[in-house]
């Protein structure tokens, strides 16, 4: 058996995008002896892709903004299947952490008077996204990294973390490896918190890089913790369609805050057309109550009309666009056009839209200011994850915590563009804090049993012992085009079943496959080592979905068109049983009075 190294800490945070700094930031100045595992290189993380902002009810564009607007909107973006105590921690706190933030050197952009400029984004009432330029979640990351790194938290970059170890029936610590030297790693810890991001590397075309193959979602369904909501995978409206090397490519929804519209190749703004039958998909569930909205809309009741139909939800202009592709209007290469140029001047765009400006003339040598961007919808966020305590953030098992878009629960069936980083910082600090105090309340040294160990060693090698066998890019690049074809963003019955079937078949394959060469730096053996994941993340989201059988939020059954009374108040739970995945459904925690009541005003208003 190959040696491994051996670390100990109190808390070990794996992942370190913006929850999984922020969670370190909070462990360590609670007094917790803190590591900071990252896949990669600190500083990159798909928080960075939250370009346009950070939602948070400041107020300080429209004084209407409260924290009451910010959770409606979040129920209501999320069709009422978000945990409504999470929905209301993070719309009460997220202002805080902002303030929080700015004091701790992040450089927002400014209002006339000084204050942090917010802009619109799709579903928020208001303007509401504090941000910096189409650079917000870049800023994030630089400011916690340096507020991190002067705590004295010990960072481990390019180690991927493989296991969750247990100490009985709670968690002991985590097993991985360097991936430069390809050396093995135990962390004993007496909590683990997750921060490891999305799974958005199981679809073909997606805004996520190499990292987000699902690590936080497996481990956790093997240490024996819950995942929720996991049919909800977002895909965001507006990523790039050409050239075909960077397809995918996330173009911030803060270009259609800024004005952006979307036309299709006939020149026609389609999202003006079928408004009600939109409308219908992100505010109301029959069309009688979708003519009403109109109504009320054309009455000046609503307030968050104001917004054009391009500012409706991710999921309603998702499939608006696709439905334009798949009609013959699309653009040359399979998307829509995204026009900032002839809304704003050349100035304007390259002072609030820089990286836009910059990404597009690099990437496709097309100027923003002049000409239009061919965009089409992307795989770019997962809604489901795991089960968390609202409050404290930890899961079923007992030291294992979760924190950003590993945890599930807050967004529903459909995120709010700009809550992503507004729930990282609010439940990454609470992680923090309660995994804190969890290592406290654990005076001794976790104990893990050798045999997990050496179980996850030997798995881990067992690639190189083949002397012939399956490819695991050929593998992952047929699960990825499975997902995209099969598990995407409208889906049928016939289809997941296929999915399940090719699933099945990936998993035997798996099974054989085979990596050259030697544990030192070894990009195959790595995306061997990730496929056990993605295999067992895609199989949840197939399952899930094949069981809710309704449309709601990011989860469309062609076969089941309409959201479904029946379906409205429950969440499907996922767990690893002795056969394999299972999913049962589960009623929602009831939702208090006052908060309710908050719901039914914004109905009225
Ligand atoms: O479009 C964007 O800037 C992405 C933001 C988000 O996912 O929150």
């Amino acid at each position: 058996m190959p040696s491994y190294e051996t670390h100990e800490y109190d808390v070990v945070v794996v992942g370190a995008g913006g929850a999984g700094l922020r969670a370190a930031i909070e462990a360590s100045a609670r007094g917790a002896r803190t590591a900071l595992i990252c896949k990669s290189l600190l500083g990159k993380a798909h928080t960075v892709m939250a370009e346009g902002g950070i939602a948070a009810a400041l107020a300080n564009v429209d004084t209407r903004d409260q924290w009451q607007v910010h959770f409606r909107d979040t129920i209501k973006g999320g069709k009422f299947l978000n945990q409504w105590r999470m929905a209301q921690l993070h719309a009460q706190e997220a202002a805080e952490r902002v303030l929080e933030l700015e004091q701790w050197g992040a450089v927002f952009d400014r209002t006339k008077d000084g204050r942090i400029l917010q802009r619109n984004f799709g579903g928020h009432t208001y303007p509401r996204l504090a941000h910096v330029g189409d650079r917000t979640g870049l800023e994030m990351i630089r400011t916690l990294q340096d507020r991190g790194v002067h705590q004295g938290i010990d960072v481990h970059m390019e180690c991927t973390i493989r296991r969750i170890l247990k100490d009985g029936d709670r968690v002991g610590g985590c097993f991985g490896y360097h991936r430069e030297t390809g050396r093995f790693v135990v962390f004993r810890a007496k909590a683990v918190v997750l921060a490891t991001g999305g799974i958005g590397r199981c679809w073909a075309i997606s805004s996520n890089s190499w990292e987000y193959t699902g690590d936080g979602h497996a481990m956790a369904l093997w240490a024996g913790a819950e995942l929720i909501d996991m049919e909800f995978v977002q895909f965001h409206p507006t990523g790039m369609v050409w050239p075909l090397s960077v397809q995918g490519t996330l173009i911030t929804e803060g270009v259609r805050g800024e004005g952006g519209v979307l036309v299709n190749r006939e020149g026609r703004r389609f999202m003006f057309e079928r408004i009600p039958e939109l409308y219908r998909g992100e505010f109301a569930e029959t069309e009688e109550e979708a003519t009403r909205w109109v109504q009320a809309v054309i009455a000046g009741r609503r307030p968050d009309a104001r917004r054009p139909p391009e500012l409706l939800t991710r999921d309603v202009v998702a499939r608006a666009i696709r439905r334009e592709v798949r009609e013959g209007r699309g653009s040359p290469h399979g998307g829509v056009l995204l026009d900032i140029a002839s809304r704003r001047t050349p100035e304007e765009i390259k002072r609030k839209l820089p990286s836009m400006y910059q990404q597009f003339k690099e990437l496709a040598d097309v100027d923003i200011t002049r000409e239009p961007m061919e965009v089409g919808p992307t795989c770019h966020y997962m809604m489901g994850g795991v089960r968390v305590d609202p409050d404290t953030q930890e899961s079923t098992v007992r030291g294992l915590f979760a924190a950003g878009e590993v945890a599930g629960g807050l967004h529903g069936a459909n995120r709010l563009g700009g809550n992503s980083l507004s729930d990282l910082l609010v439940f990454g600090r609470r992680a923090g804090q309660f995994a804190a105090e969890s290592a406290q309340r654990n005076a001794s040294v976790a104990q893990v049993d050798p045999d997990q160990i050496d179980q996850v060693v030997r798995e881990s090698l067992a690639p190189f012992e083949r002397t012939d066998g399956e490819n695991p890019y050929a593998l992952h690049e047929e699960l990825r085009s499975t997902m995209h074809n099969l598990v995407g963003i409208v889906r049928t019955e016939e289809e997941l079943h296929a999915a399940l079937g090719k699933l099945q078949q990936f998993r035997q394959r798996s099974a054989r496959i085979k990596v050259g060469g030697n544990i030192q730096y070894n990009p195959g053996w790595h995306l061997a080592l990730d496929l056990k994941n993605m295999l067992d993340v895609s199989e949840a989201v197939t399952r899930a979905a094949l069981q809710r059988k309704e449309s709601r939020g990011a989860h469309t059954r062609d076969d089941f068109a309409d959201s479904d009374a029946r379906w409205a108040k429950l969440n499907l739970i996922v767990r690893q049983g002795t056969d394999g995945i299972e999913v049962s459904p589960r009623p929602l925690p009831e939702m208090p009075p006052e908060l309710k009541k908050l719901l039914e005003e914004g109905e009225h208003g």
